[in-house]
């Protein structure tokens, strides 16, 4: 069956208020209807989850989480579980997030969190990437030892289709100027497979979803979806913008 392409919006800590976030969600939803190949995943704050997944919205448009805890349930302050997101109409969760493995989130803890996603009911959504690049390589060797721990543990019904977004993280948050170009997105989505199917076999990699993350704006999100060989985009700054997203959801929306 043909996968459908994919667009996750990560809002990280914004927008600061309600209002303003009904007013990005409503810009995203309106296109979202427009589109024919694409579901739309919004992963707001928190406490939006709920008041925005009460709006109307078009079936194509799911929500997520941008982190959940690690452990299913039990009394960790400030941590929000699986279920609780399952619970508020959320389908996804990101996993891994660059900036949540700053703050010290090793791959054994990305392991528990895509378990506990599972086992929760939710869809996780893998963040991989290296920090930074060099001449010799090593950030290969960086990247297949991020994907080897980060799914080894996992079961073999939990891999099918399993959606994996490349950032490198060097290119988070910048401009269009700084992201990857089209030609080494493709270039490393082969490679996540390969890696991947050095673990868990190729006919599992191959079913895997890449999706491509690190300052898409208007200006690339045409090249890379048309050359990076990616099913859509996870993106960042540019989905808080109400022009933007929009057009970002419809150039993904154009490959077939
Ligand atoms: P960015 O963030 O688009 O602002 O670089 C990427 C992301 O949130 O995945």
């Amino acid at each position: 069956m043909k996968k459908r392409n994919l667009v996750v919006a990560n809002w990280k800590m914004h927008p600061e208020t309600l209002e303003e976030a009904k007013k990005i969600f409503n810009s995203s939803r309106l296109a979202a209807k427009t589109l024919k190949n694409t579901d739309v995943v919004i992963c707001p704050p928190f406490p939006f989850l709920q008041p925005l997944s009460k709006l109307e919205h078009p079936k194509n448009l799911y929500f997520g989480a941008q982190n959940i805890c690690s452990e299913p349930e039990g009394a960790f302050t400030g941590e929000v579980s699986a279920v609780i997101i399952k619970n508020l109409e959320a389908k996804y969760a990101i996993i891994g997030y660059s900036e949540r493995r700053a703050i010290g989130e090793t791959n054994q803890i990305v392991a528990r969190k895509l378990q506990t996603a599972y086992d929760g009911g939710l869809i996780p959504i893998l963040c991989v990437g290296e920090k930074s690049r060099d001449r010799d390589g090593s950030h290969l060797e960086f990247l297949r030892n991020q994907i080897k721990e980060c799914i080894n543990s996992l079961q073999r019904k939990h891999l099918v289709g399993m959606i994996i977004a490349y950032e490198p993280v060097w290119a988070i948050g910048k401009s269009y100027k700084e992201a990857l170009g089209a030609t080494d997105v493709h270039e490393m989505t082969l490679f996540i497979k390969k890696s991947a199917g050095e673990i868990v076999g190729m006919d599992l990699a191959e079913s895997f979803k890449i999706l491509y993350g690190g300052s898409v704006e208007t200006a690339n999100d045409d090249d890379i979806m048309e050359k990076g060989n990616v099913l859509g985009f996870l993106v960042g700054h540019a989905s808080l913008d109400t022009k933007a997203f929009p057009s970002i959801l419809k150039v993904a929306d154009t490959k077939k």
